[in-house]
């Protein structure tokens, strides 16, 4: 048996031995994770493939580092063939926070060459620039971050294995760090004054290039062409990726940030996203269910968790929009793009009813298309002016955050929705080989192969056919 078939062999037994029985909340049977040719099998190779032999690297050529979404996306996968490898992931990335909470959205391999990614890390220099802010001194970071997805991982992580979590002491390591990373997102990142997180770079957030940001990123002078060499175009399609304008922008603001010692509060960029706030309030609902396991209360979690999904509507909700818009702090106002990140909310349990069912409509509706002209959600308005069906985050449909629907949908009842939806991720996902992304209408594969969340997130779908605990564990219904 090879390593990856080993490492499906030990996940089928381990799923017998922790899941309770139940009925399939798809009706499509998957096929046997024994059979060779599965989509089981391949997405295990690409995770096979991608594993560093501390974390995983998205992508082995387009992002040759660990990246701190990918890195939680990935363990929400690979857990189901290695809970072990699932734990090192999170342990690898929060081995790397900073001693202010912050999460760094790069851990920089040394092995790598310096020209292999930019920007490297003598761009970030966290170890003297991120000094004031407790950079950590044994490994090398970008000081900026991404989206909190953390908690949910380590939550969903320590179900698919929990006698493996208590022996190893997973939950009680991660717990401090995961509140510390919280902490500073509800605290420093408080910029509006309101109580959700800002992101300060387009990166943050993780839809670079976003039709949301052209907007606030107006006002920020791009960093010369020639000060910079991109190295995303040694392995992307230029037409898949963002422009040099926007890099130009994307460079200025984070060297801005990086020469303010990466103190927050007065950069020209800041913006409430609905879908950073969304995966926040989720990982606190994961902190609350953490803590219980730990033995003491998840009340005041859970509580602060309903408040902020309370803050959210009120600060980003558009009922003329019938979805959620960005607020761009600096210039006070919603940013009227309809943007996938604006349909993510929907994974929150305490959403009002009548907002989840507005969101699932907007969902089928011609801006996005869902059940009539896509399978899969694009990241962008059809309608939009700015829409382009390959480039990165202004059109193609993407598989987290797909993934992430499929959840809210069963969230909210929408078991039907939910099943073409999964098996929509499913099919498009083997199909495209693992794609980055791919083109909403055609599901032909844009930016990388072999892309290590496609792959989880695939992996983590085929389970959740024989899972019956699965969207519990977002729900809050799943206590022991
Ligand atoms: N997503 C960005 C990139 O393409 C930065 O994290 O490099």
């Amino acid at each position: 048996m090879d390593r990856t078939a080993q490492l499906v062999a030990r996940s089928t037994e381990r799923s017998i031995a922790y899941d309770p029985p139940g009925p399939p909340p798809s009706p499509a049977p998957s096929p046997a994770p024994s059979s060779p040719a599965s989509p089981h099998v391949r997405a295990a190779k690409v995770l096979e493939d991608n594993w560093t032999g501390t974390s995983t690297v998205p992508s082995r050529n387009l992002y040759p580092h660990q990246w701190s979404w990918d890195s939680a996306f990935i363990a929400i996968g690979l857990r189901h063939i290695s809970p072990l490898r699932a734990q090192t992931e999170l342990e690898t990335l929060l081995a790397a926070q900073w001693d202010d909470g912050r999460v760094p959205h790069i851990v920089f391999n040394p092995s790598v060459p310096l020209d292999a990614y930019f920007p490297s890390p003598d761009f970030w220099r966290s170890s003297t620039a991120g000094r004031a802010a407790g950079a950590p001194r044994t490994v090398q970071t970008s000081g900026i971050v991404q989206p909190p997805v953390h908690a949910l991982a380590a939550w969903l992580v320590h179900r698919a294995d929990p006698g493996l979590s208590r022996a190893r002491g997973f939950l009680t390591r991660m717990y401090p760090r995961l509140a510390a990373w919280h902490r500073y997102l509800l605290h420093r990142r408080d910029l509006g004054g309101a109580g959700l997180a800002s992101v300060v770079h387009p990166w943050e957030q993780g839809m670079d290039n976003s039709p949301c940001w052209d907007a606030p990123l107006a006002r920020v002078t791009p960093a010369p062409a020639r000060s910079f060499r991109r190295a995303d175009l040694d392995h992307g399609a230029p037409e898949d990726r963002p422009t040099d304008l926007d890099y130009g922008r994307y460079v200025r603001l984070a060297t801005a940030y990086r020469d303010g010692d990466y103190a927050d509060g007065s950069g020209d960029f800041a913006v409430e996203d609905p879908a950073f706030n969304a995966l926040l309030i989720a990982s606190e609902h994961a902190l609350a269910r953490i803590a219980e396991e730990l033995g003491a209360t998840g009340t005041a979690r859970q509580a602060r968790a309903r408040r902020l999904t309370a803050t959210l509507v009120d600060r980003l909700w558009d009922p003329a929009g019938n979805m959620f818009f960005c607020r761009d702090v600096r210039g006070g106002e919603l940013v009227p793009e309809r943007a996938v990140s604006g349909l993510i909310p929907l994974l929150l349990p305490d959403l009002p009813a009548d907002i989840a069912s507005t969101l699932i409509r907007t969902t089928r509706s011609a801006h996005f298309g869902l059940g009539t002209s896509t399978r899969l959600v694009p990241s962008y308005d059809l309608l939009g002016e700015a829409f382009d069906p390959h480039r990165y985050w202004r059109g193609p449909a993407w598989f987290n955050t797909n993934w992430l629907l499929e959840r809210g949908l069963r969230t909210h009842g929408e078991h039907r929705r939910a099943d073409a939806l999964r098996q929509a991720v499913l099919d498009i996902a083997d199909s495209s080989d693992f794609a980055e992304y791919v083109d909403p209408y055609t599901g032909e594969a844009c930016g990388a192969t072999g892309f290590s969340w496609t792959a989880a997130l695939s992996l983590d779908l085929l389970h959740s056919h024989t899972d019956p605990t699965a969207v519990k564990e977002l729900k809050g219904g799943n206590r022991r």
